[in-house]
């Protein structure tokens, strides 16, 4: 009995080895960064997801639509609702992202995403792969990048977290090799560290940062971290004139919350679900994972999205109205940059940040005693607009 089972399960781990082998080889054709100067019109996809997701990507589109109203009228930008991304929907056709809606999203250039719910064994949904995970995967979003700023503490993070492999690339494959022994996998490959940790030190070069940090858990997960580690250091050879350090996960957690030395943190990278957690809590030192915004970029498409998930409980609750929108319109900022509109896309961020943690004129609770989503967007929609914005940022940012 024990051995047909430890058969089946060699067959099922050999598949799997010969499907990422099979990816890995296609990690190796190098593929062109998309110019989105000489695409026209840039096509904007709006989901709107699950749960809270219409409503606060409602908020985030009705920004959007607004900033870009006069390349939209001169053609340069289009935008289209996709319908179909829905629990409900995907539920039915048991698909992680139905054909006819990923086929849909292949047609635009960029997309912006509300929250999906994500299914896990036992909530009553089919356990199917998240739409997430699945649309990272097919679309190969490779980077998912995480800005956190704070500028009055002089907190500027930017976290580069590998978006398509580790616990993720086969999450949804491991065994049940008997009722007591579940087994999962984890992928890390060359290509797959190397073109994340390439991009993580491009963008300190480029922006001016002085240090990247590495984060891992090499001394005990060896194989895999090892290979992470081991490929930082072959790109940071590449870039002799930024600093670099090692970090592991735990200690890494902790020294978020170090108020005297957590600003010295820059750009940081890591693998994808140590991105996951460290992500979240950054988010929540920024004012919560309702406030930070997400960037899955691949060479071809590119997602954006909220950091948080679908939050069924304040649907549940009929508190849906008072969810945060900030995390999907700085999702909308980082969509604006990504596509050639940086004026337009640091603009959003400085409202937001004026708006989320300096005047704080309208407050959100999560609840009836706050603000509702779309009042908090009316405020960052009058902010971004305001000539005074600049100066106003200036001077909070400094004092
Ligand atoms: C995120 C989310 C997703 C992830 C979930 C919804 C699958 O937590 O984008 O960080 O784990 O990547
Ligand atoms: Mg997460």
């Amino acid at each position: 009995m024990g051995e047909q089972r430890i058969e089946s399960a060699k067959e099922h781990f050999g598949e799997l080895l010969g499907q990422q082998l099979e990816r890995i080889e296609y990690l190796k054709t190098e593929a062109e960064w998309s110019d989105f100067s000489t695409i026209n019109p840039i096509i904007i996809g709006i989901l709107g997801g699950d749960g809270i997701g219409p409503t606060i990507t409602g908020e985030a589109q009705r920004v959007l639509e607004h900033l870009l109203q006069d390349e939209v009228a001169r053609g340069k930008v289009v935008f289209r609702v996709i319908e179909g991304l829905t629990i409900e929907n995907r539920a039915a056709q048991l698909k992680a992202i139905p054909d006819d809606v990923l086929e849909e999203i292949k047609q635009c250039h960029v997309t912006l995403k509300g929250p999906t719910h994500t299914p896990e064994q036992g909530d009553g949904w089919p356990n199917i792969e998240s739409a997430n995970v699945a649309m990272r995967k097919a679309l190969d979003l490779f980077a998912n990048v995480r800005p956190v700023r704070i500028p009055k503490e002089k907190i500027d993070w930017t976290i580069f977290r590998e978006n398509t492999e580790d616990m993720y690339a086969v999450g949804s494959q491991g065994i049940n090799v008997s009722d007591d022994l579940a087994v999962d996998f984890r992928v890390i490959s060359t290509q797959g560290s190397r073109r994340i940790l390439q991009l993580a030190f491009d963008h300190a070069q480029r922006t001016g940062k002085n240090k990247v940090t590495v984060v891992t858990k090499a001394n005990v997960v060896k194989t895999t971290d090892g290979k992470f580690l081991d490929t930082a250091r072959e790109v940071a050879d590449q870039f002799p004139e930024l600093a670099w350090d090692s970090w592991y996960i735990d200690i890494m957690t902790a020294k978020l919350l170090d108020l005297e030395r957590r600003h010295e943190f820059e750009v940081i990278a890591l693998p994808n679900l140590y991105g996951d957690i460290l992500s979240d809590e950054a988010g929540q030192i920024q004012g919560g994972v309702g406030t930070a915004g997400s960037a899955n970029i691949g060479k071809r498409y590119a997602m954006f999205e909220a950091i948080h998930g679908s939050a069924p409980r304040m649907v549940k609750e009929n508190r849906a109205q008072y969810a945060d929108p900030s995390s999907v319109m700085r999702a909308a900022a980082m969509m604006l940059e990504h596509i050639g509109f940086q004026e337009l896309g640091s603009r959003l961020h400085k409202a937001l940040d004026v708006c989320g943690q300096y005047e704080r004129k309208i407050i959100m609770t999560g609840r009836s005693s706050g603000a509702t989503g779309t009042e908090f967007g009316e405020y960052v929609m009058n902010t971004v607009i305001d000539p005074t914005l600049e100066a106003r940022w200036d001077e909070y940012s400094t004092s």
